[in-house]
């Protein structure tokens, strides 16, 4: 294996990988407004953009991996397919030894190592391959982001009833925080290997979580915790999802949710401006 080396270790742009998703998104605007000179890697054609170069590439057949890998100096890996994962790794490994870049950020999640869900396992197996190329790599673990939260309480609340998995807490996290770490791991020191995991500022009971999501947003469902079978709920319910010591996050569920309540708000109030505008009064 390389060594880590101190510092940036050259110059060309960052190729960014899933540039179009919730962490990608943040974190390509946060790479270049430290200063980067950032290349963004999506399936979907290129878009034209100022300040960042999009790329076509598709990292499960590798196709376009090499021309938008030519020239880069590192890669941060935050692209992720739920099954595909190990398979994208390698032939993005593949072409970065091809290209030329030796340096790799990957994205990865708390718990991989301890909790037996299909996707955990995977994402272990992409973090072994990686530490084990020839690339000088550096691992961020962290929890879930509060989007993932609301995302899955939008669907649990769909039923008259909020059912949640009792016993099992959840430590989620701004994606905005967690982009501001992989800045600092993209502009360090290369190939530290794995870095300390990163949780948000709270570990909140299911059940806990569930009522803040309905209180804000202003609905009444009873949340009902039961007890689900299996390994992968008996490591939940050890906490091997979550970091205390390592709480790193500074916003809180509660704050993500009202941040999210006022820029829906400000673009209700925008648009209907807009309209007021457009009908000529
Ligand atoms: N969500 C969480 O709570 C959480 C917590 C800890 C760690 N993570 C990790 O953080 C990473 C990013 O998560 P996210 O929630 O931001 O994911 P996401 O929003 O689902 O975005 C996935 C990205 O992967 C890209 N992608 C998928 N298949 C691809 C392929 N074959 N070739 C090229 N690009 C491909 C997509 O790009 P196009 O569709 O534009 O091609 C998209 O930008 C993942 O590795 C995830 O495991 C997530």
């Amino acid at each position: 294996m390389i060594p880590p080396v101190e510092g940036d270790s050259g110059t060309g742009p960052v190729l960014v990988t899933g540039a179009s998703g919730t962490l990608g998104g943040p974190l390509v605007g946060k790479l270049i407004a430290a200063g980067l000179e950032v290349r963004a890697l999506s399936r979907r054609p290129a878009r034209r953009a100022a300040d960042v170069t999009w790329c076509t590439g598709d990292l499960k057949t590798g196709e376009g991996l090499d021309s938008a890998l030519s020239g880069v100096r590192r890669v941060v890996h935050c692209a992720s397919s739920q099954r595909g994962d190990p398979g994208a790794a390698k032939n993005l490994i593949d072409a970065m030894a091809r290209s030329g870049p030796l340096d790799l950020v990957y994205i990865s999640i708390v718990g991989v190592d301890r909790i037996p869900i299909g996707y955990y396992e995977l994402k272990l197996e992409t973090e072994r391959l990686i530490t084990s190329s020839d690339r000088r790599s550096t691992i961020l673990r962290t929890t879930q982001f509060h989007n993932l939260m609301v995302r899955g309480c939008k669907a649990l609340s769909s039923l008259p009833v909020f059912l949640v998995p009792s016993g099992v807490s959840f430590q989620p996290i701004d994606v905005g925080e967690v982009a501001d770490r992989l800045v600092e791991l993209t502009t360090g020191e290369a190939g530290k290997g794995r870095v300390d995991d990163m949780g948000g500022p709270e570990v909140r009971s299911s059940a806990d979580l569930a009522r803040a999501y309905l209180s804000h947003c202003g609905r009444r469902r009873p949340v009902v915790g039961i007890r689900l079978p299996g390994r992968a709920f008996s490591a939940l319910r050890n906490g091997f999802n979550c970091v205390p010591g390592n709480a790193r996050g500074r916003k809180t569920f509660d704050e993500f949710l009202r941040e999210q309540s006022e820029q829906s708000e400000q673009s209700e109030q925008s648009e209907q401006s807009g309209q007021f505008r457009r009908s000529g009064s």
